[in-house]
């Protein structure tokens, strides 16, 4: 058969839809600046859909100067990848602030997220070493762990008596391998907004030997006295031996890192493969991310604004008796029940009467009969645009009602 053929009749959990959802539930144009009103099929919407928590995306500060910096740079500098061409002082005064910041040993500056975990992945394991991961792990881990020549064991999802019964395996594969494990968790799980239980999971160092890769980008910025992320939040960066975030979400931009011992971050350098075959991050990300550090050393005021507003509509949903869950982040899912084709009614509604505009999540991301509207605050967020929702959330409730199964 055809390649071309086969891919056409090729359909798939996504692309199922894509005929009937594509420019409105998928691939929506959100037009206008980022904030917390953009345009969408051409009405002004309260957006809540995107992950620029610290409101960082359209700050006046941070967008002159990443207009300065793109004019002094341009967007290519420098050229290939770290190893070969594409280093510079700046790359390195990032790796040590943020290093100081995490109060890690060492830290390196990563081209992308999602490539840098699964390569992150890929470096520190071989096939007689054991990876234990949790069950909701974000794609990016799923996949790197996908490479993975040697044993897995997934544990159910925040379950530490899973995770130890996983471990039990994984000590028995390494006694005969004479290899190593490796536990894999997130800071916040970005679906549920639940912290991964960290303080749990390291404290089974004390029966087992492992070492654990922490991918915190939903909690870096948001939690953590100065935004540091969950691991502070928790008490426990000590006990994380290796530490990532990305910049596409508290830091609105492009770009990632990883902290660790001079050690780990030494053997990265040298043997992460998707930072030795692709081009090193330009400087205006490499400059925005410095001073978007800055901000984060010098003042706790995005985030408190966050907090402020994640707090107010997290409240006023449980008051309206939603059911949100057990988030302990900004992330604010609305569990409803009601098919797919239910879902995409209660967000058109809430889109095109009210003009709120927030994501949904469906099978088979989720299970079958559950709907997750995912709500995204942001520091440029204000209270009307809390009240506003919180209004349409209450006039929703008999329209989400007549769709729901009856008993
Ligand atoms: C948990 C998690 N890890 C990694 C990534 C990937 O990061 P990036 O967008 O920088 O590639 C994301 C999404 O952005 C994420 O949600």
């Amino acid at each position: 058969m055809d390649l071309f053929d086969k891919i056409k009749a090729k359909q798939g959990p996504l692309k199922d839809y894509a005929a009937s959802t594509e420019g409105y539930y998928m691939f929506p144009k959100l037009e206008g600046e980022i904030g917390p009103r953009m345009q969408f099929n051409g009405k002004e919407v309260v957006m809540w859909s995107v992950n620029d928590y610290l409101g960082l995306g359209n700050n006046p500060e941070v967008r002159k100067r990443d207009a300065a910096s793109a004019a002094k740079w341009g967007l290519a500098y420098p050229m290939g990848a770290r190893m070969m061409s594409g280093h510079t002082d700046k790359h390195e005064q990032f790796e040590r602030e943020i290093s100081e910041f995490q109060e890690k040993e060492a830290a390196y500056l990563l081209n992308y997220g999602y490539q840098g975990v699964f390569s992150i992945i890929q470096s520190l394991v071989d096939r007689h070493d054991v990876i234990v991961y949790d069950y909701e792990s974000h794609a990016c881990i799923v996949d790197g762990v996908s490479l993975h020549l040697g044993k897995r064991f997934v544990f159910d999802h925040n379950d530490i008596d899973s995770l130890r019964k996983a471990l039990d395996r994984a000590e028995k594969v390494v006694a005969k391998t004479g290899g190593s494990i490796l536990v894999i968790s997130e800071g916040v799980f970005g679906m549920r907004g639940d912290q991964g239980k960290l303080k749990e999971i390291v404290a089974l160092k004390k029966d087992y030997n492992f070492r654990i890769f922490l991918d915190d980008a939903h909690g870096f910025g948001t939690l953590g006295p100065q935004g540091q992320g969950t691991t502070f939040e928790q008490g426990i960066q000590d006990e994380i031996d290796i530490y990532f975030a990305t910049f596409a979400k508290s830091f609105a931009s492009i770009g990632a890192y990883v902290a660790s011992t001079k050690e780990v971050i030494l053997h990265l350098k040298y043997t992460m493969r998707s930072q030795i075959f692709a081009k090193s991050l330009p400087m205006p990300m490499v400059e925005g991310a410095l001073y978007k550090l800055q901000l984060l050393r010098e003042s706790t005021q995005h985030k408190d604004k966050l907090w402020k507003i994640t707090r107010a509509l997290q409240s006023g949903l449980k008051g309206l008796g939603y059911d949100i869950g057990v988030t302990n982040s900004a992330v604010t899912p609305v569990y409803l029940q009601g098919s797919v084709e239910d879902a995409l009614k209660i967000i058109k509604e809430m889109r095109e009467k009210y003009g709120i505009f927030t994501s949904g999540v469906v099978y088979p991301v989720i299970p079958k009969g559950m709907i997750i509207l995912r709500i995204i605050p942001t520091a440029a967020h204000t209270m009307k645009e809390v009240e506003e929702t919180l209004e349409v959330f209450e006039i929703m409730k008999p329209f989400i009602a007549a769709l729901a199964p009856k008993e």
